[in-house]
């Protein structure tokens, strides 16, 4: 086992690695052993990645998307959110307090893309905690081991519908910017309420369908080019309302909407 030194109190102690804290989460009936692969993530033999659908998730398999996102990702934002999405670092620090993350706690990042906000929650966590970024996209996971890794940073390669750690683990769970593309999104948000313990706090940033409708002509049309979901205004927080989540809150801007809630 690699270990990490750690120096307090003029003690020389060992403290496990990120990824040796990642394998104590997982679930044994649905994951048994990562391995690291040749670009610095977590993988298993068992976790299967979903085959791409739409045009939307065929890009994020893609070295040039990934390797263009973090540079992009602010305007995608104010554009989707009418203008309204703060800069970088000020989006980063209201999802990190957002889901009120302290130090020694452990966030999983669900479709982390480059670790964008998984590297700013290693850092908030600090060295007692774990962030775990999840992606099913190779470039993206690459990407995030790259620009975003840290002492208490580890990075797996999985699926949004099936995750392999067991139940109760985390004390937060992101999905940001993804809800949209996974292929069955409330399996996933089902998914996410399974890992997180009880009083844990989920986030969840994803599209809302123009005049919060999903119902609409015109909206169908623009799922279908976009190869992207649109998410009627109730619809997710009606979902985690029945998962028996608490403290709801829902902000929308434009085509944006983020969620924030407690599960009981
Ligand atoms: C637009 S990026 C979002 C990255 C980051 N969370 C952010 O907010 O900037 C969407 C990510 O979702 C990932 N994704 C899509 N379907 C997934 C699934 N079923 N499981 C895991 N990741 C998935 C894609 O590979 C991609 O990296």
């Amino acid at each position: 086992m690699t270990k990490n030194l750690d120096q307090r109190e003029g003690a020389l102690t060992t403290r496990p690695t990120a990824a040796d804290r990642a394998r104590a989460l997982l679930d044994p009936a649905r994951c048994r052993e990562l391995t690291t692969h040749a670009a610095g993530y977590l993988e298993a033999a068992e976790i299967e990645i979903p085959a791409t659908q739409g045009f939307g998730q065929q890009l994020m398999r893609t070295r040039f998307y990934a390797g263009i996102y973090q540079l992009g990702r602010p305007l995608g934002m104010r554009v989707a959110s009418a203008l309204q999405a703060p800069g970088r670092d000020a989006d980063r620090a209201r999802t990190a307090a957002a889901l009120r993350l302290q130090p020694g706690q452990t966030i999983f990042d669900i479709a982390c893309g480059p670790g964008n906000f998984t590297g700013t929650y290693g850092q908030v966590v600090g060295p007692d905690g774990l962030a775990i970024g999840l992606d099913a996209s190779h470039p993206m996971l690459t990407r995030a081991v790259a620009d975003n890794s840290g002492p208490a940073v580890a990075y797996l390669s999985g699926d949004a519908e099936n995750l392999p750690f067991r139940d109760g683990v985390a004390d937060a769970v992101s999905c940001l910017a993804a809800l949209y593309l996974i292929n069955e999104p409330f399996r996933a948000i089902e998914e996410m309420a399974r890992v997180l313990k009880p009083g844990g706090r989920i986030v969840l940033l994803t599209s809302l369908a123009p005049g919060g409708r999903r119902d609409r002509l015109h909206v169908t049309a623009i799922e279908k080019l976009s190869t992207m979901r649109m998410f009627g205004r109730d619809e997710i927080t009606d979902f985690l309302r029945a998962l028996g989540f608490g403290e709801i809150e829902q902000v929308t801007a434009g085509l944006a909407q983020t969620i924030t809630a407690t599960k009981s």
